[in-house]
């Protein structure tokens, strides 16, 4: 590929809220962010052409509405399942789900939500996303923090184990130019 970009989905009711997982729709912060990503993306794509990659979820398909490219919703790019967990915030399981909770903490990449998935789960089912991406040209994946933080490792040529720690903020556009010498990154954070 050229290029690729990467974007959270604006912020959603269940980021407010502080619930994980879910299908919730953008806050008006996140809506904001929709109505901005446009002329960011133009900023930094110009009159290239670009494909742009949602999830089938709606917080990141609501983020992608306004931009003006063709649009592909891949469900391998939903937000890593956490099966009884989901919908819940991290104080919630904490007090249902004590050991879970803890084990999770110790072992971030290997722990599986019951029902759910694991980050190694995740890197799994990003394989094929990850060997169609590397047949494109320009892509902007709009999707969420955990699958973001998997595709961004790949990239960055960081172990995968160390997925779960990749800073990858809210309202924040980020470009990955593949070099020879290795991946070059810029982060546009828009003004919201
Ligand atoms: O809170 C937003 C979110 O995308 C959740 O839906 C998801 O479970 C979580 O972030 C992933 O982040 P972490 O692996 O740090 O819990």
């Amino acid at each position: 590929p050229r290029a690729i970009w990467l974007s959270r989905h604006g912020e959603s009711m269940f980021n407010l809220s502080g619930q994980i997982g879910g299908d919730s729709d953008l806050s008006p912060r996140g809506r904001m962010y929709a109505e901005q990503l446009p002329e960011l993306v133009r900023q930094s794509v110009g009159d290239a052409p670009l494909t742009v990659w949602t999830s089938t979820l709606k917080r990141t398909q609501q983020t992608a509405s306004k931009l003006p490219y063709p649009k592909l919703a891949w469900k391998a790019l939903d937000e890593l399942d956490s099966g009884v967990c989901d919908g819940m915030t991290y104080e919630e399981i904490e007090e249902q789900y004590p050991e879970d909770f803890k084990a999770r903490d110790d072992n971030k990449y290997e722990y599986r939500y019951p029902g759910g998935e694991s980050y190694r789960d995740l890197v799994i089912r990003l394989e094929p996303i990850i060997m169609q991406l590397e047949r494109q040209e320009n892509i902007l994946i709009v999707t969420h923090q955990a699958v973001l933080r998997c595709i961004y490792a790949y990239f960055m040529n960081v172990s995968q184990d160390q997925s779960p720690w990749m800073e990858v903020p809210l309202h924040t556009l980020i470009k990955l130019t593949p070099r020879a010498y290795g991946t070059e990154v810029t982060r546009i954070k828009a003004n919201i």
